[in-house]
């Protein structure tokens, strides 16, 4: 049995079906491109038919990558499988990945189809798909709730007709990892042609083992494991990968398996992720959460002083978590920034250098201390909203005599038309999204407010994270800023824009 583990990431497809996640195609690239520093082999970059923007975005990712092979998913249906071949056209490195139902309950409450009827459209589509793409996934949807027998049976008759990589997902996070375990046991021993596969596991956290049936099956033959960094997804989401990645590294003694992946680029991945869905990773949360490698009790801070391997099997740095510095002064020099971004692991162009220098000034004059965090949140301020139909200019606010807030908004239009708005509300943030609202005449529905420090000191930076609802759509938001009210304020209409990215056709009476 090959001893190399296979990571594929589905970030970008099971990730987006977190509520209230959406990406943009820029977005998508920027996550695709640090998932191939990453190390991950395999990137399911989207659905294509789920919608134009989805197939371009599929695209987008298949072209900006180089190592990973990009995959995009499909029912098993024709019409799926053809905006896949579309969607692909003329790149190399890709494949696609079709599923369909197998378990009784799937096929007898949603599919209305018999075991028969089920593996004639797996067969079908697969063979469909082979005659376009080398690397064809075929998934059994709920494969953990499905007879064995059965799952044997289609497994061999895609594999017949062209599936190269197999796929048993426990779609609803049923299976322990005994019975996970078995499952893959099972088919390695009773699939004709099972040689000629990869076989791969797929887990969702319902009850808390996905993790643990990940690296189950990996143990009994899986060469290849699906999932998301920071573990988002569906529900209760999929196997964080940098858990397993983690594993798999730490226990190399009990396991022996290789893999890709480049362990010291899982925080920057994490901080990515996190920061573009806007899901914050809980301070607990193995590997990647902020309290995964503090130490508080006395009795573990000793132990540590004296030798860290008492308390600590991993490394933070080698998941990437540097040692945060004080970095520059107000009157350090640009070489100096960049010497510091090449420390941290940024390569950033010439233009790039000089825009962020002049931020870099710009808060050097407003914050007494700058720390690594500061200048890692500089290079991200840039929206990536295509279209940036509105921005934030300024505000002014009244306390009124019953102790509500007044607030004057003003926003610029891409063609420079200066728009005001007035809101009233029970605080200043309320007051200026009323605001927002009145000058661009718009009705959005604030779902999620959020506000964080972005490093230490009463003057960090502000990072806000809004989610609103406008019809039946959630659109985020985000902005950083050292005054939260100037945060506060951008990263609403960066959830607006999002909107109008969206409906081109929303037009805004401007006032005069
Ligand atoms: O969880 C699942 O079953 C899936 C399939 C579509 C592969 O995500
Ligand atoms: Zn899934």
């Amino acid at each position: 049995m090959s001893n190399r583990v296979y990571f594929f990431d589905t970030t970008l497809r099971d990730g987006e079906q977190t509520p209230g996640v959406n990406l943009n195609q820029e977005e998508k690239v920027e996550i695709a491109l640090r998932l191939e520093q990453l190390g991950i082999d395999v990137i399911e970059a989207g659905f294509a038919a789920a919608s134009p923007g989805d197939a371009a975005a599929v695209r987008a990712v298949a072209q900006a990558v180089t190592k990973p092979l990009v995959v995009s998913l499909a029912r098993a249906n024709k019409a799926d499988i053809d905006a896949v071949i579309e969607a692909l056209s003329g790149i190399k490195n890709v494949g696609i990945h079709v599923f369909i139902a197998t378990s009784p309950i799937h096929r007898e409450k949603k599919l209305f189809m018999s075991k028969e009827e089920v593996i004639a459209k797996a067969v079908d589509c697969v063979s469909y798909a082979a005659q376009h793409f080398q690397h064809v996934e075929f998934s059994c949807e709920d494969a953990t709730r499905t007879e064995l027998e059965f799952l044997c049976e289609i497994a061999e008759e895609v594999i017949e007709a062209g599936a190269t990589v197999l796929n048993f997902p426990d779609t609803v996070g049923y299976a322990t990892p005994e019975e996970y375990a078995d499952l893959f046991q099972y088919i390695l021993k009773h699939t004709k042609g099972v040689e000629k596969v990869r076989l791969s596991c797929h887990c969702h956290d319902d009850l808390g083992l996905a993790a643990s049936n990940s690296i189950a099956a990996i143990k009994a033959g899986a060469l290849q494991v699906e999932g998301c960094v920071n573990g988002i997804g569906e529900r209760a989401g999929n196997v964080a990968l940098e858990e397993v990645a983690a594993l798999l590294e730490t226990r190399k003694d009990y396991y022996q398996k290789e893999t890709g992946i480049v362990l010291k680029e899982v925080a920057k991945t994490s901080k990515l992720i996190s920061r573009l869905t806007g899901i914050s990773v809980p301070p607990n949360k193995a590997v990647i959460g902020k309290n995964a490698f503090a130490h508080s009790s006395g009795i573990h801070q000793d132990g540590v002083i004296k030798d860290k391997t008492t308390y600590e099997i991993l490394k933070p740095e080698s998941v990437g978590f540097m040692e945060t510095k004080l970095v520059l002064g107000k009157l350090s020099g640009r070489n100096a920034l960049n010497k510091r971004y090449e420390e941290l692991g940024y390569t950033i162009s010439p233009e790039q250098l000089k825009e962020v220098f002049s931020k870099y000034k710009e808060l050097a004059d407003r914050k007494k201390e700058i720390f690594d965090e500061d200048i890692i949140a500089l290079l991200e301020t840039n929206s990536s909203v295509n279209n940036q139909t509105y921005t934030f200019k300024d505000l002014s606010l009244q306390v009124l005599a019953n102790k509500d807030y007044r607030a004057f908004v003003h926003i610029v239009k891409e063609d420079g038309t200066i728009i005001e708005g007035i809101g009233e509300g029970n605080g200043p943030v309320d007051a200026i999204y009323k605001g927002i609202d009145q000058g661009l005449h718009i009705q959005a529905e604030l779902i999620d407010y959020k506000i964080k420090s972005i490093s230490k000191g009463k003057d960090s930076i502000g990072e806000v994270f809004v989610k609103i609802k406008h019809g039946d759509s959630l659109y985020q938001g985000r902005a950083i800023h050292v005054d939260i009210i100037f945060a506060s304020a951008s990263a609403y209409i960066e959830a607006i824009n999002r909107f109008v990215s969206l409906h081109p056709d929303y037009v805004v009476a401007e006032m005069k």
